[in-house]
């Protein structure tokens, strides 16, 4: 990072409010402070204690993706200002002791719906509750999907502002195009210019409510292409879906089986290689969401060997459970699994974990969407009124680890490229997330590689009252969270405050864009057109 890059972030942290006051206590040790943040917060406003803006975790081994080494890490002002052995300090810094831990940079997860209004319902985790549970499991930022509001992009930011003024994490966001008209056009460029928006987001399924077609499709790319914005995708034939829901019913299949049944792989993989295909007509990058799988991972891998410029995203679900549960005689245990596009029959799980290590697929989300038992309730008797959603946002750091670097798939500088740095360099926000560099955002988390974890719906910290992982154990554990320099995680104790996470505006012309215009003129210079021809009388 260039040195006027590193002092402008400097700058930019020291103008940012540092406040908070205690509040009150609620379950599972959350001890939440208030901020001043944009939370419309009550109570007094007391500065930082000392403690909290400086800090030194020492002794550990710190992991970035390029490189792991033993080193102290030394933090002012919720920025790393020194990454180098033996830093010494004065009795007014914590020090944690970071021996025999990892000492890496927090998770991003690129893909979460918190307080999301979907299929007649809202997701439970808002933006604080699923902040809360992400910080108790190592993540430290998330990107979240903007719904636009009766047509507009702006009113859906202003909604999701709102919504996000509780935040206690940082959070970026994305952009749902449901439709396509000049205004949506002009909003998509206020989006990227002014809202710090870069990456837009298409349906091609729930057909009814947010399916595009391939019309809204391509032109949404076209847009997205010229803005230096990624265009995502959801990947399924919306169409086929509605066709194979309607063959269930008739088949008298309407318990949670039946939405596996109704979307299988095949249609995962048309969409994907349909988006796939559009998008290299029109030369632009791809992000596929949710990548579920063999089907829709071959077709990215394919496209990839090309050259084309693919990203595939697998979701924790995907990598580590499969679709058994969905056949569960009790109603309420099937349907908490259920999710689009579908969690698939054992072996996708072990193929999309493959594809991660070899670097097929880049990075891993977990499409966090929350929705309680009384809520999934409301498709008893039809499975395509059970809310779509998992959750996943506490849960993924720890799976991760555990189904990838514990087994051996990966090694732990790769843990740190597909869990954070990844993502931070796709949504272009590199080095300031994703990094423990020197002035970049004290998102760190230390984790014990000797110490293990269990996941119970009773002690996680999200507010729905299941957990598609319950019951399981694995090796590794976060023991401390460090969110822009605070100390939110430790002795499995949380301390956050609402309003005190920021919006990170994500600038556009990312890596992927590099090169486009080299690309797009060697097209034009293949046509040989127009050919001159001489005038002829006929
Ligand atoms: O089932 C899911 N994935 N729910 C969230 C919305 C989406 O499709 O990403
Ligand atoms: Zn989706
Ligand atoms: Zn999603």
């Amino acid at each position: 990072m260039a040195i006027s890059q590193i002092i402008s972030l400097f700058l930019l942290h020291l103008l940012l409010p540092l406040a908070s006051i205690s509040l009150s206590q609620s379950s599972h040790q959350l001890i939440c402070e208030v901020g001043t943040g944009n939370g419309g917060l009550v109570g007094g406003i007391s500065p930082l204690p000392a403690s909290l803006s400086k800090l030194l975790i020492k002794g550990g081994t710190v992991v970035n993706a390029h490189r792991q080494e033993r080193a102290d890490v030394y933090v002012e002002d919720g920025i790393i200002v020194a990454v180098k052995p033996n830093i010494k300090v004065g009795d007014e810094v914590t020090v944690l002791d970071a021996t025999g831990r990892y000492v890496m940079p927090g998770g991003i997860d690129p893909h979460t719906h918190l307080d999301a209004e979907f299929m007649g319902t809202v997701a439970v985790d808002d933006f604080f509750s699923g902040q809360a549970a992400a910080l108790a499991g190592g993540t430290t930022m998330h990107i979240d999907f903007v719904h636009p509001v009766n047509g507009s992009l702006m009113s859906g930011f202003e909604a999701y502002e709102k919504k996000a003024s509780k935040s206690c994490m940082d959070y970026g966001f994305h952009m749902v195009i449901r439709h396509w008209d000049e205004s949506v056009s002009k909003e998509m460029e206020i989006m990227v210019k002014e809202k710090g928006i870069n990456s837009f987001k298409f349906f091609m399924a729930y057909k009814g409510t947010f399916m595009v077609d391939d019309e809204v499709l391509l032109r949404g790319m076209k847009r997205c292409k010229s803005l230096g914005a990624l265009a995502m995708v959801h990947a399924e034939n919306g169409d086929a879906v509605f066709e194979g829901q309607k063959r269930m019913i008739e088949l008298g299949i309407t318990g949670p089986e039946g939405h596996a049944l109704s979307r299988p792989p095949m249609l995962e993989a048309e969409a994907t290689t349909r988006a796939i295909r559009l998008a290299r007509f029109v030369n632009t990058p791809l992000y596929v969401v949710h990548v579920m799988s063999i089907d829709a991972m071959e077709e990215i891998a394919k496209a990839r060997k090309t050259g084309q410029k693919v990203i595939g995203e697998p979701v924790v679900s995907g990598l580590v459970l499969d679709d058994s549960k969905l056949w569960d005689p009790d109603f309420i245990t099937a349907a908490k699994y259920v999710m689009s596009p579908p969690i698939r029959e054992s072996g996708h799980n072990k193929a999309l974990q493959a594809a991660l290590s070899t670097g097929v697929l880049q990075l891993v989300g977990t499409d966090h969407c929350t929705f309680n038992s009384s809520q999934k309730a409301f498709g008893i008797d039809d499975f395509r009124k059970i809310p779509n959603g998992v959750n996943g946002i506490e849960e993924r750091m720890h799976l991760v680890w555990d189904t990838m670097v514990e087994s051996g798939q990966i090694s732990v500088t790769d843990y740190v490229r597909i869990t954070s740095t990844e993502c931070a360099r796709i949504f272009n926000i590199y080095p300031r997330k994703g990094a423990i560099l020197v002035g970049s955002d004290a998102d760190i988390i230390i984790f014990n590689p000797n110490s293990s974890f269990e996941i119970n719906p009773r002690s996680h910290h999200s507010r729905t009252n299941t957990n598609v992982y319950e019951g399981r154990k694995g090796k590794g554990k976060v023991e401390v969270t460090i969110s822009r320099g605070r100390i939110v995680w430790k002795d499995d104790e949380l301390k956050v405050a609402p309003g005190s996470g920021k919006y990170i505006p994500m600038p556009p012309f990312g890596f992927l864009f590099d090169g486009i215009e080299k690309t797009d003129a060697k097209l034009i210079s293949s046509f040989k057109a127009p050919v001159l021809r001489f005038k002829s009388d006929v």
